[in-house]
């Protein structure tokens, strides 16, 4: 499968945007932040997928979210082969945890649409219609087991790439390399 130029782009972005992190938010400060952000910052909250859950709709989601997200979510939404997701200040949610569960259908669509500012998650509108946003929210609720999918091709390459470079220099390459789990 081959990338648009602007995937590959993306990811220089977040890796450039982890390169400022200056120093944690303490767990209190994160749990205030969660709080407003559920509360207050994401809209939508009342409105409901107009789409009806089937297999289909939410295979075409993952279709559209496999082509648009796992630069940074791993083709299972949950980070899998990304390397810098956890170094992304703040980190590239796993979108099987709670708190991201606990969003109801309409902030999932409003987060895509909008995007999260100013964390690195960008918004969508314009780029994805109604349809595939409200497909990749039936997605989100379906999302297959953890490291399923492995990682996404342009990270393995990346990987492979590495090793060519090692084998061929004789010497150590501390670079980033996608985790197994
Ligand atoms: C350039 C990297 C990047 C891309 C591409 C990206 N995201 Fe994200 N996403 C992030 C980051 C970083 C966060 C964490 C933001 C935060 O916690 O404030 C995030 C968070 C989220 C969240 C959870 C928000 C929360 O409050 O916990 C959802 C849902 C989400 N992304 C969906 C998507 C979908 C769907 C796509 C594709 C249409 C996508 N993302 C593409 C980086 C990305």
């Amino acid at each position: 499968m081959k990338f648009p130029q602007t995937l590959p782009a993306l990811a220089v972005i977040a890796i450039a945007i982890c390169g400022c992190k200056a120093s944690a938010p303490s767990k209190a400060e994160n749990a205030v932040v969660n709080e407003v952000k559920h509360e207050v910052t994401i809209g939508g909250k009342d409105v409901k997928n107009p789409i009806a859950y089937t297999a289909d709709a939410a295979k075409e989601g993952g279709e559209h979210f496999q082509h648009h997200c796992q630069i940074c979510h791993g083709l299972d939404g949950q980070n899998t082969g990304v390397p810098f997701a956890a170094k992304m200040d703040p980190p590239v949610a796993d979108l099987s945890v709670k708190d991201v569960q606990d969003y109801t259908d309409g902030q999932l669509k409003w987060i895509i649409e909008n995007g999260i500012k100013p964390s690195g998650m960008p918004g969508w509108k314009g780029i994805l219609d109604e349809e595939e946003m409200w497909n990749i929210v039936h997605y989100i609720r379906h999302l297959p087991p953890k490291g399923s999918l492995g990682a996404p091709e342009i990270f393995k390459e990346e990987a492979e790439e590495h090793e060519h470079t090692h084998d061929a220099a004789g010497h150590e390459h501390k670079d980033v390399k996608p985790h197994k789990h």
